[in-house]
Order: C-alpha cells, then structure tokens, then sequence
C-alpha cells in the first residue's frame, strides 16, 4: 500500500464518508485548498481496485505547543521550542472501517512527520482527537496533555523508536 498526495481531478472526494460531517467537508472542501496555499498537505490511501476511491486521508502541518501543558520533565527538555509536528485530520471510510486502514494511514503518517523531524527538528507530534477517537491514539502511544482529554501528544524519540524495526 501506498499513500499519495490528494488530487482533485483524479479522487473521487464526495464518495469519501467516514461518519463524521466535519471531516467529510474537510476533504471535499478544504483540504485542495489549503495544500494549494501550502498550509497542510493532505495524503490519501487509494483503493487498488478503483483509485479514485479514497479508503482514507489525513492531513499534516505543524503547530505550536503550549509546554506548561506537558509533564514537567517534557517541559524542561522542549523548552528551547514550542514546534509540533499536527496530525490535523485523519479518517478511514465506513465501508473500510476495521480492517486496519486505521493503523496504517496512522503509521504513514508518524513516517513522514518523523522523516521530516530529520531535516526540521521538533520534539512532539499532536493530534486533536474526535470524540471517541482517543483511545484509538493511546493504543498507539499518545498522551493527553495535561488538562485536555481530547488533544494528545506523542514524542518523536518514541516515535523512531516504535518504527525502529518497521
Ligand atoms: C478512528 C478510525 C481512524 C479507526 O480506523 P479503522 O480503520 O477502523 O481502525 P483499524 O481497523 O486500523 O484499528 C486498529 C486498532 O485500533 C482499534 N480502534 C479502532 N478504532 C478505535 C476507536 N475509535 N477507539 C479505540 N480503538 C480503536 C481497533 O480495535 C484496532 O485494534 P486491534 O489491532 O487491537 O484490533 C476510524 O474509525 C475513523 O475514521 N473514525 C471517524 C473519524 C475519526 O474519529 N477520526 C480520528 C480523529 S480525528
């Protein structure tokens, strides 16, 4: 399987329905756009058998980080930088829903954002979560920040290490 970046002319966007309205609006509505003015760029996982299905998306860019949010010991580490890489959306169709399309577009995601903490150091990676969601995240080693049960938070170290043998 292979992730590519969002083509208007090309993915069948309106198809897309993962249940939740918002994040169906976004890919139909913003996600092109955004990318066009290089604010996020938005991935999409095709289906081999027809790829203007889109299985799932999601969306990347960075964010700032408010540190007294995050466990003290994090918080004198990071305090040179507030930077975060943002999961700033991520869905899977109903129609592909627990398979592990989840799992794998949530992979390729953590890949490229450590691959480009090579090139552009930051210490986090955040992801708000839709209700419900959270515990998808904390079976894959996010945290909550303190205070916030629906914004969570991963390390780039436990990032490299979870994908050291993958
Ligand atoms: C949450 C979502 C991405 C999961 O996608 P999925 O393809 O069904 O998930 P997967 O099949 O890859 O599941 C991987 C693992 O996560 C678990 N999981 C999936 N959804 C979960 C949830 N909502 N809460 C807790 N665990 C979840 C699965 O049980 C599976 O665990 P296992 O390997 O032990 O069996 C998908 O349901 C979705 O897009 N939901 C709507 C939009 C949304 O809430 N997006 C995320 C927040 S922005």
């Amino acid at each position: 399987m292979i992730s590519v970046p969002l083509d208007k002319k090309k993915h069948n966007r309106h198809r897309f329905d993962c249940g939740v309205d918002v994040l169906n609006n976004y890919l139909c509505l913003m996600a092109n756009q955004q990318s066009s003015k290089d604010n996020s760029r938005t991935f999409v996982l095709e289906d081999a058998s027809q790829p203007e299905y889109i299985i799932a998306y999601y969306t990347l860019t960075m964010t700032a980080v408010d540190l007294q949010k995050l466990p003290t010991k994090l918080q004198k580490k990071h305090q040179a930088t507030q930077a975060a890489g943002l999961i700033a959306r991520l869905a899977v169709d109903k129609r592909y829903a627990k398979r592990g399309f989840g799992e794998w577009v949530l992979i390729d995601a953590l890949k490229k954002l450590l691959s480009t903490s090579e090139t552009i150091g930051f210490p986090l990676i955040v992801v708000d979560a839709k209700e419900g969601a959270v515990q998808f995240y904390e079976k894959f080693g996010f945290t909550a920040f303190l205070g916030m049960k629906n914004k969570l938070f991963i390390t780039i170290s436990d990032v490299r290490l979870s994908l050291k043998n993958t």
